[in-house]
């Protein structure tokens, strides 16, 4: 009997350990592993760039190019802080981006491996103002 329950809390604690190892494999994996939600920057941002968005960003998944920005979908937690802080409304949930502007899903994936961290806000180009809205701005993106 006393072999039984000995096997028996061995077991039981093979068990614990295994839980907390995929517990923190989870944590840990890529956001394309983890399934979950990203928000992303579309076309208005182009020659925009005003960068209000990055300053409420709490883990810093925002990468600044010449005349955009970008989202690190792996970094992003899905905290829904930064949409309501651009001013043109050029941030959307992944699941919510408007028709014809899905391949920014992959252009914030890829630039955001490219290009610099941005975690404060700074001045706007002079001419911000003429861009917003403009159609046909992506043939515009400096790299
Ligand atoms: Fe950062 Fe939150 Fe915006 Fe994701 S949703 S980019 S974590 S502020
Ligand atoms: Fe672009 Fe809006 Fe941020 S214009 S830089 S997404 S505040």
């Amino acid at each position: 009997m006393l072999i039984l329950n000995y096997i028996a809390v061995l077991v039981l604690m093979n068990m614990l350990k295994f839980n907390a190892l995929t517990h923190s494999l989870a944590l840990k994996a890529p956001k394309s592993i983890r399934n979950t939600m990203t928000y992303v920057v579309v076309e208005d941002c182009i020659k925009c760039k005003y960068t209000d968005c990055v300053d409420v960003c709490p883990v810093d998944c925002f990468h600044e190019g010449p005349n955009f920005l970008v989202i690190d979908p792996d970094e992003c937690i899905d905290c829904t802080l930064c949409e309501p802080e651009c001013p043109i409304g050029a941030i959307f949930a992944d699941d919510d981006v408007p028709e014809g502007q899905e391949n920014f899903l992959e252009l914030n994936a890829e630039l955001s491996r490219e290009w610099p961290v941005i975690n404060v806000s700074k001045e706007s180009p002079p001419d911000a103002a003429e861009w917003e809205g403009k159609p046909g701005k992506l043939a515009l993106l400096e790299r």
